[in-house]
């Protein structure tokens, strides 16, 4: 992200790989807060220890599904953007599954997919979305995209029904399609609040060449999603892309 920054970034599921490296790279790229969120400290030490070192980290210790933590936290993330706002969201938290077929589904695990992966990241933008519009207000004359506001969810190649060719991952699936779905109505609502959506697959981290993406290092990954957040603009609004830019069939 040479030219343009994010200034204050709001990222889930900070503590661990991808959105860890965001936090990363993002510091490097100038942003002026980022609010990264966590669960457990003992699985944390590292976004803790680089929160220690640099002021412009505030790590927030909640679990984004319970409301309760999010609005309080929202109310400390307030205190410190102010009208500024938050001109980047990354919904980021969420697990992959190994395949499972039809016999092997369990109830509870199919609706806590969905509450993380889909229902959670909805419910999070419409709390936030003060902070966002005010972000996206801020810069008037600035062209749509990062120099006013993005929403940036995190999904998978799991969510592309039309690329389903080999069955099977039903929580994956269904719970990245659902929030697929949901990136496409939120990206025409909110347009006329001058904010952007996205849906980005961060591609295949490590592990063996799945057919469709080569195996990436995770700061691969990450450049490569920052560096589509910073091409975004208007024609992309809605789109789900993957870490190059290249357009993914829903
Ligand atoms: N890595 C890949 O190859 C790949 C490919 C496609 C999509 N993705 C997606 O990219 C995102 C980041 O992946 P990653 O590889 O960085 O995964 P990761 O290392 O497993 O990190 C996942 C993050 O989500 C949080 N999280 C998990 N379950 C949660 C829950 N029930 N409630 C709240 N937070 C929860 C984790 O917090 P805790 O540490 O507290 O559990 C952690 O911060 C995920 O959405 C993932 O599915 C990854």
């Amino acid at each position: 992200m040479a030219s343009k920054r994010a200034r204050n970034v709001f990222i889930t599921g900070a503590n661990s790989e991808l959105g860890l490296e965001m936090v990363k790279q993002l510091l490097r790229t100038g942003s002026e807060n980022i609010f990264a969120t966590y669960r457990n400290p003992t699985r944390s030490q590292d976004l803790l220890e680089l929160a220690n070192l640099d002021p412009r980290l505030h790590a927030l210790n909640i679990d984004v599904r319970r409301d309760c933590q999010l609005i309080q936290a929202l109310r400390q993330v307030y205190d410190i953007v102010k009208e500024d706002g938050i001109n980047l969201l990354i919904n980021n938290a969420g697990i992959f599954t190994e395949k499972q077929g039809l016999c092997d589904l369990d109830k509870t695990t199919f609706m806590d997919f969905l509450e993380l992966h889909a229902v959670t990241p909805v419910m999070l933008i419409k709390d936030i979305l003060p902070l966002l519009e005010r972000a996206a207000n801020q810069n008037p004359e600035a062209p749509l995209g990062l120099e006013r506001c993005v929403i940036a969810n995190i999904t998978s190649f799991y969510g592309s029904t039309s690329s389903n060719t080999t069955g099977g991952f039903y929580y994956s699936r269904c719970a990245r399609s659902a929030l697929n779905a949901a990136s496409v109505s939120l990206s025409i609502d909110l347009k006329d609040y001058n904010i952007l959506v996205t849906a980005i697959n961060p591609g295949q981290i490590g592990g063996e060449s799945d057919g469709q993406y080569p195996p990436l290092t995770t700061e691969e990954s990450v450049a490569g999603m920052l560096q589509v957040l910073q091409d975004l603009d208007v024609t992309k609004n809605g789109m789900f892309v993957d870490y190059l830019g290249q357009e993914i069939f829903l």
